[in-house]
């Protein structure tokens, strides 16, 4: 049952800070502190590339993961979705490691990945919240994800778990391949076995977020704007508002906005902004600053400190919980999915069971 919440999907969201310790504790040894993988089809240390694909959500979170599998394993990585990669016949590289992500485990095109993939001699490691699904039984290896049953149509506590999970994938790959110290090593987890109580504390920022839900939900196109690894949170974000809301909304990097969808900008086409303080905090809130000098109305999700910078230009501002770079998407994600909730509500749609979408697409 729903517990008493009106959706699944509030339902679900409240089970991120739950979800992502559970996923921990499956990939995390407490005693060492180590993330512990299951045998390997591969040697971690020697792989010369990784390929990642998926659909959806899912996809995005294989983003994120590029983000951190270069910058921190310095793994080279291709990505792509899954409906593209399974007839693009790609030259990769032998040796590389194939890594899918599914929710359910059956998705269509993600599976014809997966048998792509097998078929030119590629190992296959899925993260999968499904263990008994058929992509489990065809991969080489499986992290799983520890998120429950997932009943909402819109992914939430499942996307938030597949970004636990390739975080801890990248510190094991990178102790593997050398590119982090013990010291580096324990910080990154330290990062993560926070989050659970950051999480949590995200939903004291609800109704503010309501009040952010109330200007997008006037709009008929919204635009989300992100750098680096909340560059994908931001699709995530704009995803997640058309499926549940139906309003049109477009994700770009941030650094993109002026080879185009500048023109958009106008007191009708609202911006919502991932933009946590950290490395590239200035370059987003330039762009910012220059949708803001063509009438663009700001929403941006921050945390205290870029809070008071954020203030001057941004219309409404959400000072998410302070946490270490590495782990901002996660505690980003958990912000943009309530404003898609906050704003379904507030349009009245079927929120747990959106027009002309499946939980699972099993077909192509
Ligand atoms: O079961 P999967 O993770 O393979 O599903 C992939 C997508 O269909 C899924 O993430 C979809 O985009 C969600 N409805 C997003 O909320």
């Amino acid at each position: 049952g729903k517990d008493g919440y009106r959706h699944y999907m509030e339902k679900e969201l409240h089970e991120h800070p739950l979800v992502i310790g559970q996923t921990l504790q499956r990939m995390i040894d407490p005693a060492t502190r180590k993330v512990v993988l299951p045998d390997m089809p591969c040697d971690l240390a020697t792989i010369p590339r990784g390929v990642i694909t998926a659909c959806g959500s899912a996809y995005f979170a294989g983003m994120v993961g590029r983000y951190w599998l270069e910058e921190i394993a310095r793994l080279p990585i291709d990505i792509d979705v899954a409906s593209e990669l399974r007839y693009r016949n790609p030259p990769l590289t032998p040796g590389s490691l194939g890594m899918l992500i599914s929710q359910s485990g059956e998705t269509a095109d993600t599976l014809a990945a997966l048998r792509a993939l097998k078929g030119i001699g590629l190992p296959v490691l899925s993260v999968l919240n499904a263990e008994h699904s058929t992509m489990a039984r065809e991969s080489d290896v499986v992290l799983g994800t520890v998120a429950g049953p997932e009943i909402s149509v819109a992914s939430t506590k499942a996307f938030t778990a597949q970004l636990t999970v390739m975080a801890c994938l990248t510190i094991a790959i990178a102790r593997a391949r050398g590119t982090i110290d013990a010291a580096r090593e324990d910080e990154l987890v330290t990062a993560l076995l926070d989050l659970p109580g950051r999480a949590e504390e995200v939903f004291s920022r609800q109704a503010d977020i309501r009040k952010m839900a109330e200007v997008v939900a006037e709009a008929r196109d919204v635009l989300y704007l992100g750098r680096g690894s909340v560059y994908p949170v931001a699709m995530e974000g704009a995803l997640k508002l058309k499926e549940i809301s139906y309003i049109h909304a477009e994700a770009y990097a941030a650094g993109e906005m002026k080879h185009g969808p500048i023109s958009l900008i106008d007191r009708t086409v609202p911006i919502v902004a991932t933009i946590p303080s950290g490395a590239l905090f200035e370059k987003t809130l330039s762009n910012l600053q220059e949708a803001k000098a063509r009438g663009g109305r700001l929403l941006a999700f921050t945390d205290e400190a870029g809070a008071g910078r954020l203030s001057a230009i941004a219309e409404q501002t959400i000072a998410l919980p302070k946490v270490h770079p590495f782990v901002t998407p996660i505690i980003q994600t958990i912000g943009v999915q309530i404003l898609a909730y906050e704003t379904a509500l507030l349009k009245g749609t079927d929120v747990d069971q959106p027009r002309n979408l499946a939980k699972s697409v099993t077909v192509e």
